[in-house]
């Protein structure tokens, strides 16, 4: 089946969030609530050019947030989830032969393996319509999957219309659907043509009156219910937004250490959902690894690391560190107390030490920098040893220039390399130095006031003794 599309709706405010951004954008662990959805949509094969968001309140910020190829409608007025979607007849009509994937934009545990699965059992039985259905333990607040004696199913009802028998259901309606795009859009018609479906407690479009259509219309609709309790699962008010966190946490914790990473205690252990990391790598306590990141196999991590958007390669180890794009190789050891920023790309076997920050450089192979150094805009070459209290004096307050350090150089303590400059390679900085002019290749360089010694000038001066 070609030509499959989604449709994710997102244009309801979250009110109880109480935040200047639509609800949608809200996270768990540091991923938009729409990203989660989007990414579900995705891992059942569909394409960005096929995934519709309908958006309303907060659209600025919302479609500034969208990758480039995901579609957007608008829903100026939010009358319910029937009417969200008959925004998106157009891009419907485009997809009349196929699919469509129905998702609530604030449901990020909607997987996508659930959805692949209800595909596959949406198409072998020939439904115009499937709805992904799970048993919970607390119903309230969801529509209720009401079923016929025989066990199948004939409708939902909404918590707002339901009887006190129907409340008793304790399987839900997740939100999420397959339905056959044309029979959607048959159903979206008659939605909005039949004065009695908006006879509800809510007086909305519902989308869940497309069943009752469908079903009238002698149409097949069926269930496919979920095993996991938590595809239902969304966040009202930043309370429940917490939770649904804690459950993503120990969910994604769970999959690395069963997947061969060591993670001897969760406590502060905050890993984002993308993130990537290698079997017997050890994870401690306080470690946040946020956004891309990847972790080769027996790595170090923590404790109280945070990383985001990082690359550390095999049996490097990142102490008490905080990491924002950047690179680390083999065998390399970070920290404790260092900064990564932007831009940075150490080697192999490099030792970066405590208070050490580093911005925009690059380091060599068994490279040295232990101590208490800004290296910054900086080509660190090879096995180069930088002392304690090194800076890099990379702005003029106006500009920014590169420094350059060659292979085997010795940056004495407390020397200031004021770029653009260049340190030759093998060449050495006299400790305390200020250089402003280029070393070249084995020279010493000295760049500082001789020492005056005045013999006795104590006992002459008496400066504070009485
Ligand atoms: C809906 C379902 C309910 C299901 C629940 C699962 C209906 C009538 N009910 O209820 O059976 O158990 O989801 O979470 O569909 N939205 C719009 N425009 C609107 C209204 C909603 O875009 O006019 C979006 C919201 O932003 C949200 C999603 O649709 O992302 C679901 O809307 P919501 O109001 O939360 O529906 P529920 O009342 O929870
Ligand atoms: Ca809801």
């Amino acid at each position: 089946m070609t030509g499959n599309c989604a449709v994710i709706l997102a244009a309801g405010e979250g009110t109880r969030m109480k935040s200047k951004r639509p609800k949608v954008l809200a996270q768990v662990l540091f991923k938009p609530l729409i990203d989660w959805v989007i990414d579900s949509a995705k891992a059942c094969g569909l394409e960005e050019e096929n995934i519709c968001v309908v958006t309303g309140h907060g659209k600025e910020q919302l479609c500034a947030h969208l990758p480039q190829g995901v579609q957007t409608v608008e829903q100026t007025e939010r009358l319910g989830t029937g009417h969200a979607v008959m925004q998106a007849r157009e891009f419907l009509r485009r997809h009349g032969n196929a699919n469509v994937l129905i998702l609530g934009g604030d449901a990020p545990f909607m997987d996508g393996e659930t959805v692949s699965y209800a595909l596959e059992y949406h198409t072998r039985s020939g439904s115009a319509a499937t709805v992904i259905s799970a048993d919970v333990a607390d119903p309230t607040g969801y529509g209720r999957i009401v079923r016929d004696e025989n066990g199948d199913f004939s409708a939902i009802v909404e918590e707002k219309d339901a009887t006190d028998a129907q409340k008793q259901i304790r399987e839900v309606n997740s939100g999420a659907y397959w339905f056959s795009a044309q029979a959607l859009l048959i159903t979206l018609d008659q939605l909005e043509q039949n004065a009695k479906y908006r006879l509800n407690a809510a007086k909305e479009y519902y989308l869940t009156d497309a069943m009752e259509i469908l079903r009238s219309m002698g149409q097949r609709v069926s269930t496919f219910n979920s095993k996991s309790e938590t595809v239902v699962l969304g966040a009202n008010d930043r309370d429940q937004l917490a939770s649904l966190n804690e459950i993503a946490r120990l969910q994604v914790i769970r999959r690395h250490r069963l997947a061969g990473v060591s993670i001897p205690f969760d406590s502060g252990v905050v890993i984002a959902p993308d993130v990537r990391i290698g079997r017997d790598t050890e994870i401690l306590q306080g470690t946040v690894l946020k956004g891309d990141t990847v972790i080769g196999e027996d790595a170090v991590i923590g404790p109280n690391t945070v990383l985001e958007n990082c690359v550390v390669e095999d049996g490097a180890s990142v102490v008490q560190t905080f990491g924002t794009d950047a690179h680390v190789c083999r065998n390399t050891q970070i920290g404790p107390f260092a900064r990564l920023r932007p831009g940075t790309r150490i080697g192999e076997n490099v030792r970066v030490g405590n208070f050490v920050e580093i911005k925009n450089s690059t380091v060599g192979n068994e490279t040295k920098i232990s101590h208490l150094s800004y290296i910054g805009d900086t080509d660190v070459g090879e096995n180069v040893n930088v002392g304690s209290g090194c800076a890099t004096v990379n702005f003029t307050g106006k500009e920014k220039f590169r420094t350059v350090i060659g292979d085997h150089a010795f940056i004495g303590c407390d020397t200031s390399l004021v770029a653009p400059v260049r340190v030759g390679a093998r060449a050495y900085t006299g400790a305390g130095s200020t250089i402003t002019e280029d070393v070249p290749d084995d020279a010493l360089a000295l760049g500082r006031a001789r020492q005056v010694v005045k013999k006795d000038w104590v006992k002459v001066k008496k400066p504070y003794r009485k």
